[in-house]
Parts: structure tokens; sequence; C-alpha cells
């Protein structure tokens, strides 16, 4: 019922292991998380003075995207900027090969998006409850519609002092869509078109995508259900890594500082087995086509 983590001791960063090809991609699918509690990504003695919570602007990340090489959320400049994106590129790049050799059923299909760089607390951080990611959620982004696209994260504990990055895991997409359906609405017809006009969306919000939004913020806004949900907390020690489905895995991130984080897209099609997505199942749940 809730999520569990698969423990993985034999990985390194291209991704080879010993269990059958598709293993890995079938226990994701499933709702669980990847663990790699032995994948540690090296971080040069000359990169630690980069590990500062000043580093960051008004956002809460330092953002970077491979496929242009720029780099955002950050006020650095000169050589620690370029310091900065070296390292951030240089995660990104170990997890893309990553990726593709734990998960080879998706190595031709993915589309890798923002990498990120987290180096505030997480405790304590202040934040309106939408933005508030101690809350169990899953991840749904407001700006970017993914049209139905599985949201792929990887994640790596950097923290130079020893400490873990805490997270709660909740019940399984199936249950949360389940629970939440009948407080989902369709959106208005034309409401995605505005929205995508006045560019409050990168690309047209699809049905789909309205909905996630909705599951995101009704999870978050329930106190009843954050305190009374089945969940289990997971400590992801420094030096370790992980994998999920965000946009399925009931997740909250609860305390911890300096993370790297790599998203990839992964069409529904590339999956092992689709009726397992968050598309398929709301889908189901409504009884019609959402993108
Ligand atoms: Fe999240």
């Amino acid at each position: 019922m809730v999520s569990q983590l698969a423990t993985i001791d034999d990985a390194g960063w291209t991704g080879a292991t010993a269990a059958a090809p598709h293993k890995h991609a079938e226990t994701l699918e499933a709702g669980d998380v990847l663990f790699f509690p032995g994948l540690a990504f090296d971080i040069a003695s000359s990169e630690l003075r980069l590990f500062s919570p000043e580093l960051v602007a008004r956002s809460k990340n330092v953002s970077f995207d491979p496929r242009s090489g720029r780099l955002g959320g950050t006020s650095l400049d000169g050589a620690d900027r370029t310091s900065l994106r070296d390292l951030i590129a240089r995660f990104s790049g170990a997890a893309s090969t990553f990726v593709r050799g734990t998960l080879p059923a998706y190595r031709d299909r993915l589309e890798v998006g923002r990498a990120s760089f987290r180096p505030v607390e997480i405790a304590g951080r202040a934040s309106s409850w939408r933005k508030d990611d101690t809350r169990l959620h899953i991840d749904s982004f407001p700006a970017t519609p993914v049209r139905g696209r599985r949201i792929l994260r990887v994640f790596t504990n950097v923290n130079p002092h020893g400490r873990a990055r805490s997270w709660r895991i909740g019940e399984d997409f199936e249950r949360v869509a389940t629970r939440f359906s009948s407080l989902l609405r369709m959106p208005v017809p034309g409401v995605a078109a505005w929205l995508r006009l006045i560019r409050v969306t990168k690309a047209r919000r699809s049905r789909y995508d309205a909905l996630m939004l909705q599951l995101h913020d009704r999870m978050k806004a329930d106190t009843d259900y954050q305190a009374a949900v089945p969940q289990a907390p997971i400590d992801f020690p420094p030096g370790s890594t992980w994998m999920a489905f965000t946009d399925q895995v009931s997740h909250a991130a609860m305390a911890g500082q300096y993370q790297l984080e790599q998203t990839f897209l992964v069409p529904v099609e590339a999956m092992r087995d689709e009726r397992r997505s968050p598309l398929r199942i709301l889908e189901r749940l409504f009884g019609r086509s959402l993108v």
C-alpha cells in the first residue's frame, strides 16, 4: 500500500547491475523508489566553497538546463558561477548515463529535463502550503505541462556535514487518485489556450496536467489526510542516490540540505506497463481521454 524502497547495492554511475534487464523499470513503474546506498557523487575539495545556502537568489534551487547550458536561480558570477555550472553539468551527465544504463527500456525515449542543486535546508523553510514540500504530494509542473509523460527524477545527497535527507512516502497513486477524484474538476474549455497565450504555461496545459495540479494541491491542503494516511519515513544518507517516478510516488521532503537532482520525462508508451501510469489511471477513473 505504501511505496517501498528497493535497495540496489551493486550499481555504479554506468547504471549496470546484476538485475534482469527490465527489473528496475518494473520496480519504478510499480510505484517504488530505487535506492542506491553506495552510489556517491564525488565533489572536489575546491568545490566545497560553493556549498552555501547564500548562492541561491530568490528561488529555492539553482537550476541547470543541459540542452542550453544555462544556469538559473543563483546570484553568483565569475569563476564561482563557472564552477557551479560545471558541477551541476557533471552531475547531469552522470545521471543521464546512469538512467540509460539502469533503465534500458527507456534509453532511447528519454527526454532530459532540468537539473538542480538544492543548497537550502528544507526544515523550517517558510513558504505557502502549495509550495510546502514537507507535505505529501505528487509532482506536477504548473508552467511546463507534461501531457501525460512521466516525471522521473534522480537524486543524490551531497551533504558535506554527514546529514541525511529525510523523506516520507505515502500510499500508491491509484489510492491517492481514487481518494481525491470526486474533488477534481475537468478544466473549462478555453482556459488552457488562454494560459498559453498569457504565458502562464510554456505549452498548452492538457486535461491531464490540470487534474494533476489539482491533485497536488488537494493533497497538500488536506491536513487531516497528511496526518492520517499510511506513510513511512525514509532517510537518505549523504553519499547515496535514489530514483523515482515522482508524479506517482506520494512523497514529502522533511529535512536535508545540499542535494543534486536531474529530471527526465518518459513517454507512457515507453513503459513496460503503461496501465500503471498516472495518465492511464486517471483516464480509467474519469472514463475519458485526458491528453
Ligand atoms: Fe516533489
